[in-house]
């Protein structure tokens, strides 16, 4: 654990112990974050790729829109064009997405339902997808809907010498027919043939822009395919990829509580969601930080 600054705005970073992630502690989200504050903030995101800030209970979207830009400018939720289906027709501002399997007369408010959300990065197939996710929790289910996070820079950097020299300088599709829930979005057709598969293509092996790392970037399996490969080979290749990535030794699991606020780096980490009890009621709020196209 690290402690900075003096006296009232101390703030702790406490690691996980597991192979990414460190709670937060010593911020009020509601407040303006002081320049000093912010800036040991975006380091120790650099670090440790997933943050967790506990106890933030009663915010507005305003105030999670606010803290949400000490880690860069926001990007708008995908609610519209080649993302729509992702299901949120709640009263939020654009910057916000609803993630909830809460319906109101027979509709549901957010995106992804109570099923399991395989492992995925956020909008990964669009060109320019977000740099970080911030989800927050409003109301959470006594058991269920844990949330888990990979370590893609550990992932690489275990990854054998052979299969990284196999995917230097390949892309892969990303699927925007799907959500991680395995829906299909709106007015998008059934994917046949995974060299048609509609979204974006990016580098299986990725630089992060503020730290120079090297990282593994798979975003999401469905519909997946190593361009210009055998669609066989891919399919092997990619198995493997994924066998090793989604290893335990790269995971952090997250155990949800109601004023949790999780930050996560999309440009290393990917996650997955538990599935829940339909018949409880989860509501989070998430912003996305933007990003730039992946290289
Ligand atoms: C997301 C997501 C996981 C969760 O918001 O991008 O994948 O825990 N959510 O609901
Ligand atoms: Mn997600």
């Amino acid at each position: 654990m690290i402690a900075y600054g003096a006296g009232t705005a101390a703030i702790e970073v406490v690691p996980t112990g597991f192979a990414l992630g460190a709670e937060i502690r010593g911020i009020d989200a509601r407040k303006p974050v002081p320049p000093e504050t912010a800036k040991t903030l975006r380091e120790a995101w650099k670090q440790h790729l997933v943050l967790l800030f506990r106890g933030q209970t009663g915010l507005t979207d305003q105030q999670l829109i606010t803290f949400t830009q000490v880690f860069g400018p926001l990007q708008a939720a995908p609610n519209s064009d080649v993302t729509a289906g992702f299901g949120s027709f709640a009263d939020v501002p654009p910057e916000v997405a609803v993630i909830s399997n809460i319906k109101v007369d027979g509709r549901p408010i957010g995106a992804l339902g109570a099923g399991e959300a395989d492992w995925h990065t956020d909008m990964s197939f669009i060109e320019e997808p977000p740099a970080g996710s911030c989800l927050y929790a409003i109301e959470v289910p006594a058991s269920g809907g844990n949330t888990s996070f990979i370590n893609m820079h550990r992932a690489l950097d275990t990854l054998d010498e052979e299969m990284a020299d196999a995917v230097n300088g390949v892309q892969c599709v990303h699927d925007l027919s799907l959500t991680s829930t395995g829906s299909r979005r709106q007015g998008v057709a059934e994917v046949a043939d995974v060299r048609e598969t509609p979204g974006a293509r990016h580098p299986v092996l990725r630089t992060h822009p503020d730290t120079k790392r090297k990282a593994l970037f798979l975003g999401r399996r469905r519909n997946a395919w190593l361009v210009g490969f055998e669609v066989e080979d891919s399919e092997r290749l990619l198995d493997c990829l994924w066998a090793h990535a989604t290893d335990e030794a790269h995971v952090w699991e997250h155990r949800w509580r109601e004023g949790d606020i999780v930050l996560w780096d999309n440009r290393a980490v990917m996650h997955r969601r538990d599935a829940f009890d339909p018949a409880t009621r989860r509501l989070m709020h998430r912003t996305q930080v933007k990003g730039g196209r992946p290289r």
